[in-house]
């Protein structure tokens, strides 16, 4: 991937907001309708409780709406919508042609389908639009796998749930918070994590482990590389949440360590699209990024997608 040219048009979050599936169901909860249980869900996979139900429009305009408010700006001001979602809610339209109207705004809107890579490739392509002359853009990561999972698979029901997390980016005279990016994919890989339309999730967990591992490590390389950072500079690694224990390896062979991983796994299960937004703005929301932070988000998904980012903390 390309190198940021020297000055760029930058862009900086104004705003944020996130919003969970409305039932919360416990590991225990799934004990009594499929074979599992509490011990090996929280060991083998980090998670504690999901949060299913809603569509991705309404969890979208949950998220957008509080983004919107933060950053203090009304709808019509957005030039832009960029929906990160795998699970739309209808085949056509594109479901942030439905957010663009619940929320009010009166800009062009598209759905970017990455799987769980899918905000860091919505937010790279809305530094570009800014980058091309726009002045504030609408980000949201959204998914609802619960409506594409099979609830008496064990193999995949104790992972995935629904959830949503959503930025306003304005253009900023100073210099913009993407320091470094890249976006990836080995459409080879496609059989081993897939949904058929109408069908539910079906998935090599052994192999999907072994090559996430592999490709976060690879592209948040290249990320650092080209934000001409090291992994001792980062501040605050937001992984993809799919299994803590993907997380720590990655974390492992990057030489970061674990106290600066963004971690909402326990809490949210995977949310695809919406595990990095969830994680990032948790994090900030906890105070734990002080302006000029290095972060680096990474996310891995379906496809095999593989999309990361260095950015430096600081709303405008
Ligand atoms: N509850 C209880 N036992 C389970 C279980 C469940 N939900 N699922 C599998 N098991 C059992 C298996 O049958 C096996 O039993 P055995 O040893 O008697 O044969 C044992 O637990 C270990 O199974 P295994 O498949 O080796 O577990 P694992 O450590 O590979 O963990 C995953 C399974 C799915 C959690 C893990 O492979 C994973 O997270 N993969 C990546 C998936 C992912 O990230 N997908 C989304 C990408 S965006």
């Amino acid at each position: 991937m390309p190198k940021i040219p020297q000055n760029v048009r930058g862009a900086r979050f104004t705003g944020w907001g996130t919003a969970l599936g409305h039932k919360t169901v416990t590991n225990h909860d799934l004990s009594l309708t499929i074979d599992t249980n509490d011990e090996w869900i929280r060991e083998r996979t980090g998670i504690h409780r999901r949060h299913i139900g809603g569509s991705t429009a309404e969890l979208s305009v949950a998220s957008g709406r509080d983004a919107l408010a933060m950053a203090g700006i009304a709808p019509e001001q957005i030039d832009a919508l960029v929906l990160a979602t795998t699970t739309p809610d209808r085949t056509v339209p594109a479901t942030s042609a439905t957010v663009q109207n619940l929320l009010g705004l009166r800009c062009g809107a598209f759905d970017v389908n990455a799987a769980c890579s899918g905000f860091v490739y919505a937010l790279v392509n809305a530094h570009g639009l800014i980058a091309m002359g726009a002045e504030k853009v609408l980000v949201i990561g959204t998914d609802t796998l619960a409506r594409i999972t099979d609830w008496q698979d064990r193999n995949t029901a104790v992972l995935f749930a629904d959830g949503s997390g959503a930025a306003v980016l304005e253009h900023t005279q100073g210099p913009g918070q993407l320091l470094g990016w890249d976006l990836d994919a080995d459409g080879s890989a496609e059989d081993i994590l897939f949904c058929d339309i109408g069908g539910n999730i079906q998935m090599d967990g052994k192999e999907v482990f072994r090559r996430a591992v592999r490709i976060m490590v690879d592209s948040a390389q290249k990320s650092m590389a080209h934000a001409g950072v090291q992994a001792s500079d980062i501040s605050l690694i937001v992984p993809h949440q799919a299994n803590i224990r993907i997380i720590s390896a990655a974390c492992e062979r990057l030489e970061i360590p674990m106290e600066k991983a963004a971690i909402v796994i326990d809490n949210t299960g995977n949310t695809s699209s919406a595990s990095i937004p969830l994680a990032l703005f948790d994090a900030a929301d906890k105070g734990r990024l002080a302006p000029g932070d290095l972060v680096l988000l990474v996310g891995f998904g379906a496809g095999m997608t593989a999309a990361s980012a260095v950015l430096e903390w600081g709303t405008q």
